[in-house]
């Protein structure tokens, strides 16, 4: 693969040409515009898990501040907005009398510059642009070794990562914390079939048009000539491996062009292209992925109305 190619090219180039299910990274899905519909799909009134999650971390904020040491410095994978994040900021300037200091991680310019903006009362704000870890890697790296750190990874965007790989993922993340440090970790959980699938495609079409979007921002940023209205959003769940996924399948054969990794291909009609999977858990799952990855419960709290588990982790003593 030539290393002209941004990573973006070869990601695209290895996701469609490839034989068998097409696939794109769902990192792709939030570029500006992509970000800004992220936003609106949290505010529907199908997508329970932002506002179940928002519910938890107002009422435990409090307890969540307590189980820090002071001076605590916090860290969040994937901010996006930060929206929710603000009275876990509150509850530790509560204690301190001092804003916290806060590292929004995230590969959306867009999100970055919202959470920035809407944070910058609360929290001293540093905004990486970066991927996960590289992100927690440069955190880690520069602190001194006095400051305790609190790392969020909320509204369920671990189950992005198939179970396996949610566990690689999070002893990654433990390899650059020490003792004393701690995850508070947001996971959707398993609910009836209509009610997940509505979450992933609402009536009003907004997750749909924050599916296509892919495909328009591959069109922006490599040249490309998907035709949008050709693609029908698809949710589905898959059942033996409790997972939301997303498609966009094609109404009718496409020819596309790529010109930037220099890819032309045709696209069946019926045929999909794999955009997001959104993994829901069983505490059992998050209790072995805890075990399994390092960590250590210490507290967990669920919603009465969506359920979604808010699950606080130890970095070990
Ligand atoms: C599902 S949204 C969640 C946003 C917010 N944390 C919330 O709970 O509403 C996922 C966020 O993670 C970011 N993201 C996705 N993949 C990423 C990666 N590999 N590294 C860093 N950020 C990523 C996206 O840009 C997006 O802002």
């Amino acid at each position: 693969m030539s290393s002209s190619l941004s990573e973006f090219a070869q990601d695209v180039l290895a996701g469609l040409a490839r034989s068998g299910q097409r696939e794109l990274p769902s990192k792709y899905l939030y570029d500006d515009l992509g970000s800004a519909l992220f936003e609106a799909i949290t505010r529907l009134p199908e997508y329970g898990l932002t506002r179940a999650d928002e519910r938890l971390l107002r009422v435990h904020s409090p307890e969540i501040a307590a189980a820090m040491p002071p001076g605590a410095i916090v860290a969040e994978l994937g901010s996006g907005s930060g929206r929710k994040t603000v009275s876990i900021l509150d509850s530790l300037r509560a204690r301190t009398g001092h804003k916290p200091r806060y590292y929004a991680i995230d590969l959306s310019t867009a999100a970055l510059n919202t959470c920035a903006r809407e944070l910058a009362s609360c929290a001293a704000v540093i905004p990486i642009e970066a991927a996960y870890l590289d992100g927690i890697a440069r955190v880690a790296a520069g602190r001194d070794g006095s400051q305790p750190l609190l790392v969020l990874f909320l509204g369920s965007t671990i189950g992005n990562f198939d179970l396996s790989r949610a566990t690689e993922f999070l002893s990654a993340l433990r390899s650059h914390l020490s003792p004393g440090d701690a995850l508070l970790l947001g996971a959707d959980l398993v609910k009836p079939i209509p009610q997940m699938l509505l979450a992933y495609d609402d009536p009003t079409g907004v997750t749909a048009a924050f599916n296509r979007n892919i495909l328009g921002r591959i069109n922006r940023e490599l040249g490309a000539d998907f035709d949008l209205t050709a693609y029908e959003h698809e949710a589905r769940y898959h059942e033996p491996v409790r997972r939301i996924e997303m498609y966009l399948r094609a109404r009718s054969r496409q020819h596309v062009s790529i010109p930037n990794p220099g890819l032309r291909i045709t696209i069946e009609a019926g045929e999909t292209i794999w955009t997001e999977s959104s993994h829901k858990f069983l505490l059992s799952d998050l209790d072995s992925i805890a075990h399994d990855s390092g960590f250590r419960p210490v507290s967990r709290w669920i919603d009465s109305e969506w359920p979604f588990a808010e699950n606080l982790w130890s970095a070990g003593e």
